[in-house]
């Protein structure tokens, strides 16, 4: 009989702290209006000092528990992803670890910055189906107001800080989970959105020439989420909903048109989270699972693209 990964708990955290575009605008040339018509951003959450990558990812991971009704005791593996980790080891995934109590199984973190969590989602699935775990808590977890040029307005205005987490549980049987993963990566385009290598400029931050990262975002996520649908014999008119990465939402809303999809059947947090990175996609899942909007049974597709640059796609069955 088939195994399959099933999504059966969702959480999110987000710091309290709110910075507005208007904030912004007073501290750099740019304005609430630019913002908004370029990105569809109007504010994004900042952690404060005391809070971290480890940290927030713990509070989303044991939210996700909660909501599945697992004990963390229960979870066999963590993976998380993240391009802000606290420091360069231990892992993130092996402290959230340490803070729910999980002593048996493993944990690693993946970077593959805003692809993260399609890339993390697609290796925990992996450990599933070839039965070295049975639950896995994956979690995106970013402090991206960490690396940023807080001076360069073609950048700071675009991220902001949080952490989301889904519990994927092995299920036998073909009427819901993970229905495909596809990741791709090339690094010829490794210099139009990276963090600056060690000893470049101290301390390292986000470089972006964002409208290369655009160009490609149109292209790349167009064939992965092609790609997606093909290889699952499914037509567009057959995803309930989709869950983009949340980078901007003129990406967001060509992908829709492109799939045929009204704006009722995306979901949509790049307005009151920004670019989240690797967190960004469990955020909109946590938001949408718990208001009801996505259901037992429903089809949501992901797609998300990031520095390296990687890029990919997951079809789930909810
Ligand atoms: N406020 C005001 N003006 C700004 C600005 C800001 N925050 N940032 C840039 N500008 C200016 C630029 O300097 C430029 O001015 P110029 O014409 O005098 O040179 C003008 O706005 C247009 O800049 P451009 O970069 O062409 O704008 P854009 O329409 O491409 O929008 C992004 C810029 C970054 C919003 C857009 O390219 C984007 O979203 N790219 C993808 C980013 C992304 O998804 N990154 C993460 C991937 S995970």
């Amino acid at each position: 009989m088939t195994l399959r990964a099933c999504l059966t708990g969702v959480g999110g955290y987000l710091p309290s702290r709110i910075l507005t575009n208007a904030e912004l605008a007073e501290r750099i040339d740019t304005s609430d209006e630019w913002i908004r018509e370029r990105t569809g951003i109007a504010q994004r959450h900042i952690a404060d000092a005391g809070e971290t990558a480890a940290s927030m990812g713990a509070a989303a991971a044991r939210a996700a528990l909660d909501w599945a009704k697992v004990a963390a005791s229960e979870v066999d593996a963590v993976i998380v992803a993240t391009a802000t980790p606290d420091n360069p080891f231990p892992s993130v995934a092996v402290r959230i670890m340490g803070e729910l109590g999980i002593t048996h199984g493993f944990g690693f973190d993946v970077s593959a910055a805003c692809s993260g969590f399609v890339f993390a989602l697609a290796t925990a699935e992996s450990f599933i189906r070839s039965r070295h775990a049975r639950r896995v808590l994956v979690i995106g977890t970013e402090v991206y107001s960490r690396i940023l040029d807080w001076n360069d307005r073609t950048t700071c205005v675009l991220f902001g800080d949080g952490a989301g987490a889904v519990l994927l549980e092995a299920e036998d049987g073909e009427a819901r989970g993970i229905l495909s993963t596809h990741l791709h990566s090339d690094g010829r385009f490794g210099d139009i959105l990276y963090v600056s290598p060690h000893g470049e400029e101290q301390p390292a931050v986000l470089r972006m020439q964002g409208r290369e990262v655009f160009r490609h975002a149109v292209v790349k996520l167009a064939e992965a989420v092609d790609e997606a649908l093909a290889a699952n014999g499914l037509k567009a008119e057959d995803v309930r909903w989709l869950v983009p990465h949340q980078a901007n939402l003129r990406i967001i809303d060509g992908m829709a048109r492109k799939l045929g999809l009204p704006q009722e059947r995306v979901v949509v947090t790049v307005d009151r989270h920004a670019n989240t990175s690797a967190a960004s996609i469990p955020l909109a899942l946590n938001e949408a699972v718990r208001d009801g909007r996505i259901r037992t049974g429903d089809l949501v597709l992901m797609e998300a693209l990031g520095g390296g640059l990687t890029w990919g796609s997951a079809l789930l069955r909810m």
